[in-house]
């Protein structure tokens, strides 16, 4: 394969930034020089002093080339019902995802919207996610198939559920532990994909559902687990009604042994100080879902009370109850949760979070969210003057924080000039982008 040289200006972080005045954390170069092979990037250094010989050069000058972003909670099966107006959580699951999530019976239909979504992640320029299916397997077949067609790393897992839904969307303890266990063996490991472990949360998995989810659990050390947590206060009354020998919410999940260190708790917003302490200590992973927090009026997500206790900490689309398939669109609803909250969220933090934070939250940052010799190339080119507005506004830019806050605060998929996957150039080959 021949080696390309992607020339712009690159932004790739090293670590969490302290402040915003925290240049070691990250690398940034005016005139720089990304250098793929096989999929890989093999050099990153400045323009001038890259080995073009023999390199296709492509260049992206003026924009920025960064790591391909990273959605760490969305229901691809949910593609077709954003925007769903509904009062909050569980009126809207009731009235809306239910329904929906019901014609992934249909082999077909899950084909088809797997396609729209893998298209609707590449304009916006995200490169890895981690998804819900529903509790069809049919519905994980469509997801991994697809992902593999792109050369993608994405995670996924069928949603486990056998009560508080309709019937045609419930399966048993020991259909859930079935099913989940052969789509472990045909999808993680194979091509990129990773497989997630996925009860939906307490309110539609029986005590015996979630011993099968700890069984599991405990049999596939190599999976990820993603649920729901304490998102909305009528879900939470009723998750300790079914629940009432557990401490609090968090409880339920540690009881059936499900934290851990690859546990993707979405939302958790209401947690109490044992409930913190516990995500701590078992390194289990908050992700804050702004736009969706915001959309379903579910709460304040409180970023600096989890990171003084030493939560670890992601963020994502959580696209049906969110609003946007956009990381951008996603920070710039985060920024104005934690103003709400009178909590600073720095462009440096946000940017880092979307795409290192994340890949540190999956464990993956030695493959994903930066850009280094021998990470995966999925990389996203971004133009901060991508509309007039855009444009009006980036005069008056004079730094480099300002110019991602910029992007945050206005940008979305017209901001994606480009995106990379594996090394290939793929947003520009999407029909009508
Ligand atoms: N809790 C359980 N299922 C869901 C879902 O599909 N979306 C959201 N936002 N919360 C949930
Ligand atoms: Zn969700």
């Amino acid at each position: 394969m021949t080696k390309t040289i992607l020339r712009g200006r690159v932004l790739s972080f090293h670590r969490a930034p302290q402040d915003i005045g925290d240049t070691e954390s990250y690398l940034y170069l005016e005139d720089g020089a990304v250098t793929l092979e096989n999929g890989k990037v093999i050099a990153v250094g400045d323009y001038a002093s890259a080995e073009t010989t023999g390199a296709e050069v492509v260049d992206h000058r003026p924009h920025l080339i960064m790591s391909g972003f990273i959605d760490l909670h969305v229901h691809y099966v949910q593609s077709h019902i954003m925007a769903a107006y509904a009062g909050s959580l569980l009126e809207w699951l009731n009235t809306y995802t239910f329904i929906e999530e019901q014609k992934f019976s249909q082999q077909g239909h899950a084909a088809a919207v797997a396609v729209d979504f893998y298209d609707a992640l590449i304009r916006h320029g995200t490169t890895t996610a981690v998804a819900y299916c529903s509790s069809h397997p049919r519905s994980v077949d469509a997801f991994f198939a697809e992902g593999e067609k792109r050369n993608m790393l994405m995670v996924g897992g069928k949603v486990m559920m056998d009560r508080n839904a309709p019937e045609a969307l419930c399966d048993t303890a020991q259909s859930g532990y079935d099913d989940s266990k052969a789509l472990i063996a045909k999808w993680h490991g194979r091509g990129r994909g990773q497989y997630a472990i996925s009860p939906r949360f307490a309110i539609t998995s029986t005590p015996a559902q979630l011993e099968a989810a700890q069984a599991l659990v405990a049999e596939h050390p190599e999976c990820y687990v993603q649920t729901h947590l304490s998102e909305n206060d009528e879900e939470i009354r009723f998750s300790m009604e079914l629940y009432p020998a557990s401490k609090d919410y968090t409880g339920i999940y540690e009881d059936y042994g499900l934290l851990g260190r690859k546990t993707l708790l979405g939302h958790s917003i209401h947690l109490n100080h044992r409930e913190t302490s516990v995500l701590a200590e078992t390194a289990s992973v908050a992700v804050f879902c702004p736009t969706s927090n915001l959309f379903l009026g579910s709460g304040l997500f409180d970023r600096e009370r989890l990171l003084a206790n030493g939560v670890r900490i992601g963020i994502a689309s959580d696209i049906g109850g969110g609003t946007s398939m956009s990381m951008l669109r996603t920070l710039d609803e985060g920024y104005k949760i934690l103003q709400l909250r009178k909590q600073r969220f720095n462009p440096l933090s946000s940017f880092h979070l979307a795409t290192r934070g994340n890949a540190e939250a999956l464990g993956l940052e030695d493959k994903i969210g930066s850009i280094a010799p021998g990470r995966d190339a999925d990389l996203v080119v971004l133009d901060s003057g991508a509309t007039p507005t855009m444009q009006m506004r980036q005069g008056t830019v004079t730094s480099l924080v300002e110019e991602l806050f910029l992007l945050q605060t206005m940008g979305d998929d017209r901001s994606i000039v480009e995106v990379y996957v594996a090394g290939t150039a793929t947003k520009s080959t999407l029909a009508g982008l």
